[in-house]
């Protein structure tokens, strides 16, 4: 078995770099060195400044700190850190195809393919190579096909190692996981490579927590722990729109069903729906796969979770609409929340952008506060969704969206609030300040249940909450 003593990650994303990070710290006789195309993140990663890291999770800049300069190094020479290195993770981006065979349903994998290439052509001796990315059943197949046929003769074995840390809490996740999942070949030389980095993560990991399983099965659990984990969002959120109905109150619900032990409290929050960069994706590629095997009927059962999901973001929108009236055109609503969830920066997949585009396509003027979210970042996630670069409409974009640094400011002169995210700062908001500079009556619609009803209502404001008949 292989002492590893020297790690490369290729990807410095919202994965490689916190992953890195937390296993440098943990294993200070490990050097890392994380890698990316992208100079303007490494650089970031590199700042001096830790309020300049390029993603912002809490309790991220202090382990930066610790271990940076130590073993722990950002770099873009990829070819460089391949070749030193003993053991490879491969963290890069494996977005949705937008093109081609497989559009808007399969897991793009031109990204891996490239990294692969690049471990072939650079490498004089054997490797280890880790996926860390979330990647379809049998990437690792394609993987040792492309590595072990085009290169200069060294070995290489594939491990699949998907990562399960959640966004927000990603370090405290990573420091003491609920399990780290290694998947490898049932050779000889499989099982040594499962070792190899079994004793990595045992430096801080209780072997008991350490599961190894066949490549395949890693693979697929990833796949199916979203799915699972989503598909818990959208049945509760089926239970919001029948508890609006019937006014029952989908919190108490969740309390008194999740209080069952074999259901568990976990993940039972109604909202104006689940984000993020996998959920979705990952779902999308599980139900791509069901098709590819020809198994419809297991395929049409996961995208109802999708659909679920599309539906409670269009009736969020559309209760603001009918309850403004019947129209938002030309007035002022604001947003609380622009991020997927609180205690990220990270947008993708946010449910925000596409409320904003409907209330958009309804005339709305959009007043946006974010606490950790840029406006460059804003305007980058409408352009994707309402208007293609440069055309007649998206100068009314920007005419029509105006993002503030103070979210008082975003909420004077309003018709009504938006809350889209559930950032613990609103809760401490001065409420009566705000309904006094908003136009009556002032409505709020809260799309993450963060703010007390009983409160907002004593003060004078229209409160509308997700499940609450
Ligand atoms: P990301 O987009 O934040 O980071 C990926 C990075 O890889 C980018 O900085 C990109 O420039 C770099 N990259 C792409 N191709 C490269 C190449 N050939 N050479 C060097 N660098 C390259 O993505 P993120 O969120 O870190 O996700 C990575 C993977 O981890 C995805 O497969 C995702 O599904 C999975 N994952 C993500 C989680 C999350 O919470 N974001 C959680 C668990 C898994």
């Amino acid at each position: 078995v292989k002492t590893i003593t020297n790690i490369c990650c290729i990807g410095a994303g919202y994965v490689g770099g916190p992953t890195m990070a937390v296993i440098a710290q943990k294993c200070p006789h490990i050097k890392v060195t994380v890698v990316d195309v992208n100079e303007q993140r490494i650089a970031d990663w590199n700042d001096a400044d830790l309020n300049k890291l390029p993603i912002y999770e809490p309790g991220l800049a202090d382990v930066v700190a610790e271990a940076r300069g130590r073993n722990l190094f950002f770099s873009t020479d990829v070819d460089q850190a391949i070749d030193e290195a003993q053991m490879i993770f491969i963290s890069v981006n494996t977005p949705t195809k937008t093109y081609g065979v497989g559009k808007g349903m399969a897991a793009d994998l031109k990204y891996i393919e490239l990294c692969a290439r690049q471990i072939a052509k650079v490498s004089k001796d054997d490797k280890i190579i880790v996926e860390k990315s979330t990647l379809p059943v049998r990437t690792a197949e394609a993987l040792s096909t492309i590595l072990n046929s085009t290169g200069n003769g060294a070995n290489f074995d594939i491990l699949s190692s998907p990562e399960f840390l959640a966004e927000g809490t990603a370090i405290s996740d990573l420091q003491k996981p609920d399990r780290i999942l290694i998947g490898g070949d049932e050779t000889e030389k499989g099982q040594s490579a499962i070792k190899s980095l079994v004793a990595v993560y045992e430096n801080w990991v209780p072997r008991e927590n350490i599961i190894t399983t066949r490549v395949w099965s890693s693979e697929l659990s990833k796949l199916t722990a979203n799915a699972f984990l989503a598909q818990r969002v959208s049945s509760i959120n089926a239970i919001s729109a029948l508890c609006e109905k019937t006014g029952a109150d989908v919190d108490e619900i969740s309390r008194a069903i999740g209080a069952d032990s074999r259901i568990g409290s976990k993940f039972l929050k109604s909202s104006v729906g689940f984000g993020g960069s996998c959920f979705q994706k990952d779902i999308l590629n599980l139900v791509y796969l069901c098709r590819h095997f020809n198994l419809p009927e297991v395929a049409d059962y996961w995208e109802q979770v999708i659909k679920m999901n599309d539906y409670q973001k269009h009736r969020f929108a559309k209760n603001i609409i009918d309850t403004l009236f019947n129209t938002v055109s030309g007035k002022k609503i604001a947003f609380l929340g622009w991020a997927f969830k609180k205690d990220t920066n990270d947008t993708r997949e946010s449910a925000a952008i596409y409320v904003a585009k409907e209330l958009l396509e309804d005339r709305a003027e959009i007043h946006i506060y974010d606490p950790k979210v840029s406006k460059e970042q804003i305007f980058a996630d409408l352009k994707s969704v309402c208007h293609p670069e440069g055309s007649e409409a998206t100068k009314d974009l920007f005419k029509n969206v105006i993002v503030h640094k103070d979210p008082y400011t975003a909420m004077q002169s309003a018709h009504a609030i938006a809350i889209l995210t559930e950032w613990d700062e609103f809760k401490t908001y001065d409420w009566n300040k705000v309904y006094d500079e908003m136009l009556k009556p002032a409505f709020l619609f809260d799309g993450r249940n963060v703010v007390s009803n009983e409160e907002l209502e004593k003060i004078g404001f229209q409160v509308y909450n997700i499940g609450k008949g």
